[in-house]
């Protein structure tokens, strides 16, 4: 007896521990087994305190009344599938005539602390089906990725939601983005960690880094261009929007329009050429985007508007000829100047990290999701990569990136160093770089040296 008494003492302290230092082992062991029990044992009781369950209809009533049985009670959603997850669970109900999604997104805080869960989304799955995420630990104090197969084509995993998904900035469906927030808030670790998602990819990466190429400089072996000050800017984006014009010649050449021609092989940017004659993808990266807009001379002010023309264009006419563009900065208004508010309509992806004041989380939301400004300014000092994402469809989520060292991403770059593709037009601005020095494989625990 004394036995089974410490193994139960034993195995509830290791239960505590976890549950304490390591939230997403105490999940997988025992979080998981707990949260069925409550979620199952006390859905109905649950459903009815929140408002979320229906009165019996005529029929079922007139039934009882002619049967004399007593009044039947009111009904909750029905479960259509429950299904536990590496981050918490997934429940998907069947909603009761009369019953909307908007009470369920509306109810989402008070099933959360009834399941005691950590957080609660919801989303429409299709007309009468309702999906509750629920995480059970908070997924966004250690970010972990998971192991992910390799997705393919344009798209890199880059943070995890709120809700325990990845995830993932695809520059086919959104092909520009703004990525904005305070000092410190986490914008270039957002972007390093794109560098080193695309890095594995079949794509240039060009870059414009104004704080002299400290963050973009070390990873510049997978960089197919860079610049890190506003003169050589102009002069790549001018090299770039002309490598955009070619590359529409060959889309026009390559566009036959001859009736015989069926109507899918009708080229209208690189992803419908063939392979052979497909140029590569770029994605061109902006850190610090102010500082290409800002100057104090006449000369500067010149530059300063080839700048922004060329951004401009790239931004309406870039995404056929498979130029995509990142922007991060601390602001994007129309303070910078002219036709900034014309470019940042054209960068359909939204990304918020921490702001000091409302007019910058405005600057990301306030055209597209009003609501997410307010989500924006709530970010936490104590927790930078934490940014609010959202797209012109009104959506938005939570998510936080993981904390990618720029060693580590050194290491990326330079390990998909022979994948950088040669652009002939941006030639002269390839970072010049010396040989790779052969380190030794490194032992577990240390890192090599930045090369
Ligand atoms: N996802 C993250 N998890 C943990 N810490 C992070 C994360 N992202 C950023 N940090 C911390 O915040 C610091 C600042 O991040 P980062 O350099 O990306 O900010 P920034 O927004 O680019 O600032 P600035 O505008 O001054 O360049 C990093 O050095 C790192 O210590
Ligand atoms: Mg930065």
């Amino acid at each position: 007896m004394t036995a089974l008494w410490v193994s139960l003492a034993l195995v509830a302290s290791v239960a505590l521990l976890l549950r304490w230092q390591r939230p997403a082992w105490y999940w997988m062991t025992f979080g998981i087994l707990f949260a069925l029990v409550r979620v199952l044992g006390r859905y109905a009781s649950v459903m009815d305190a929140c408002g979320l369950t229906v009165p019996p209809s005529r029929w079922r009533l007139t039934l009882a009344r002619m049967t004399r049985r007593p009044v039947p009670e009111a009904r909750a959603p029905r479960i259509l599938r429950l299904r536990p997850t590496r981050t918490g669970l997934v429940l998907r109900v069947k909603l009761r005539p009369g019953q909307d999604a908007f009470d369920f997104s509306a109810a989402s805080d008070r099933l959360r602390h009834s399941f005691v869960m950590r957080n609660v989304t919801t989303r429409e799955i299709r007309s009468g089906v309702v999906e509750l995420r629920m995480t059970g630990y908070d997924v966004l104090k250690r970010v972990q990725m998971p192991a992910l197969p390799d997705g393919g084509g344009m798209r890199v995993p880059v943070a995890i939601r709120e809700d325990g998904e990845v995830y993932y900035r695809d520059y086919r469906q959104i092909p520009h983005a703004l990525n904005v927030g305070a000092t410190q808030s986490g914008k270039s670790v957002y972007q390093r960690n794109l560098v080193a998602g695309l890095a594995a990819l079949d794509v240039a990466l060009v870059g414009i880094d104004c704080k002299q190429g400290v963050e973009l400089a070390p990873l510049a072996r997978r960089f197919t261009a860079l610049a890190d000050n506003p003169d050589t800017a102009v002069d790549l984006l001018d090299a770039l929007v002309g490598h955009m014009e070619d590359v529409y010649q060959l889309i026009r050449r390559e566009q036959r329009l001859s009736a015989d021609i069926p109507d899918a092989e009708i080229t209208a940017d690189i992803w419908d050429l063939p392979d052979r004659l497909r140029p590569t993808p770029i994605v061109l990266m902006v850190d610090e985007v102010a500082e290409l807009a800002l100057f104090a001379t006449k000369d500067e002010e010149k530059r300063r508007d080839r700048i922004i023309t060329s951004l401009v264009r790239l931004s309406q006419l870039g995404r056929a000829a498979g130029i995509y563009l990142e922007i991060c900065g601390q602001r994007f208004g129309s303070e910078l100047g002219k036709g900034i508010t014309m470019l940042r309509a054209q960068l359909t992806g939204r990304t918020a990290h921490r702001v000091n004041d409302e007019t910058s989380a405005n600057m990301a939301f306030g055209d597209v999701a009003p609501d997410a400004v307010l989500a924006t300014i709530q970010i936490p000092t104590d927790r930078p990569g934490t940014a609010v994402v959202g797209d012109s469809s009104g959506g938005w989520v939570r998510i936080r990136t993981p904390h990618l060292t720029l060693r580590r991403a050194v290491n990326t770059c330079n390990a998909h160093a022979h994948r950088t593709p040669e652009i002939p037009a941006l030639d002269a601005f390839r970072p010049v770089l010396p040989p790779l020095a052969k380190t030794p494989t490194p032992a577990a625990g240390t890192a090599p040296a930045i090369a």
